[in-house]
């Protein structure tokens, strides 16, 4: 049986960092506000040099690096993204350019902060369906180029930055010892459109647009939408609480990631927390944590490790992986 097991791990962040005292001069807020509420303390903000594409870009090549791999092994590119560089060509076709790859196809994926478990899902399904042997999966987001910095409630919430993988077909036995993707589950539901969205775009308003959110709304959803979702993989597996190594969630909000490992029984010390240092990295914001805790040493081979991710629409998912 083909599974898709991740072989490299890359991240790149903006050079300049936000604290969240630097937000006291711009809107009436305080660093105890915002760490008590959303665990954040700093964020990465792109400068004019720094884009989704180039981000991602240098997240690729670091997770090619990682794997020990050149464009020339990659046959398949895409890039989890709510902020391309244009409406078109696609943010992934730009990186497969940049990486100097004419072979292969690249597309990228808008499913806001749940595009990274919508991308390796779509690429696993890809390697397994024999369209590719091996994919560049990257999450990379410049949020800071849609937020209205006159809005206290958001504009704290964010950070830019891209994170990547290596996925590549193995032979499995079709058993949880595999290594590889084991299970995903994705979610989606429109009814939700008001409570997180941006209020732009090339077909409506002709402008980009600022990011709206309902923050105590969305709040109110998330715990049960995640939960649902990874009951989901656990159910497809025969794989319990108990038996994961890592928990790598969406990084939005440390309350919510708090909430949600408390009801799933995942105790505290299996949970991989970035939010403080990235703030809501969207899309990026899974493989970004994935990137740091490998680079930290916790996520080693053989280890069982569940993502999970919910944003805009809303959409939501999780996937469960044998590193
Ligand atoms: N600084 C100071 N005060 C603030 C700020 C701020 N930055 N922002 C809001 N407040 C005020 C509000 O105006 C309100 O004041 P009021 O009572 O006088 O009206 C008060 O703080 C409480 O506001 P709430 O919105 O009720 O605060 P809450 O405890 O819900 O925290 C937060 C707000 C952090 C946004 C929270 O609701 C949250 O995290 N929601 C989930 C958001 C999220 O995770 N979004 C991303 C998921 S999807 C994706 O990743 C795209």
């Amino acid at each position: 049986m083909i599974r898709s097991a991740i072989i490299g791990v890359g991240s790149a962040l903006p050079r300049r960092i936000m604290t969240n005292k630097d937000f006291e001069k711009l809107v009436d807020t305080s660093d105890e506000w915002i760490v008590q509420r959303t665990g954040i303390e700093q964020r990465h903000i792109a400068g004019d040099d720094e884009t989704t594409v180039s981000l991602g870009e240098a997240a690729a090549r670091a997770a090619l690096e990682n794997a020990g791999l050149t464009p020339d092994d990659i046959d398949l590119i895409v890039v989890a993204t709510a902020t391309p560089n244009n409406t078109f060509p696609a943010s992934a076709v730009e990186i497969q350019q940049r990486l100097g790859m004419q072979h292969g196809f690249a597309f990228d994926m808008q499913a806001v902060c749940s595009g990274f478990v919508y991308a390796i899902t779509c690429a696993d399904l890809h390697i397994r369906g024999g369209m590719a042997k091996r994919a560049l999966v990257i999450g990379a987001e410049t949020f800071s180029r849609i937020l209205d910095w006159s809005d206290r409630t958001t504009c704290v919430l964010f950070g830019d930055g891209a994170g990547a993988v290596v996925l590549e077909a193995t032979e499995g036995k079709g058993t949880v010892e595999d290594r590889g993707i084991l299970a995903s589950s994705l979610r989606s539901d429109g009814s939700h459109k008001e409570k997180l969205f941006v209020d732009g775009g090339p077909s409506t308003t002709g402008t980009v647009g600022h990011l709206r959110m309902q923050g105590r709304e969305v709040f109110k959803h998330a715990v049960g939408m995640i939960t649902d979702v990874i009951e989901d993989v656990f159910a497809k597996t025969g794989v319990t609480a108990e038996d994961i190594d890592w928990f790598v969630p969406h990084q939005a909000n440390k309350r919510i990631i708090d909430a949600s490992a408390k009801k799933l029984g995942i105790a505290e010390e299996k949970v991989i927390i970035t939010v403080n240092k990235h703030g809501n990295t969207s899309a990026a914001s899974v493989p970004l944590a994935l990137a740091c805790a490998v680079a930290e040493g916790k996520i080693k081979k053989g280890d069982l490790v569940l993502l999970e991710a919910m944003g805009g629409g809303f959409t939501w998912g999780a996937v469960l992986l044998r590193w």
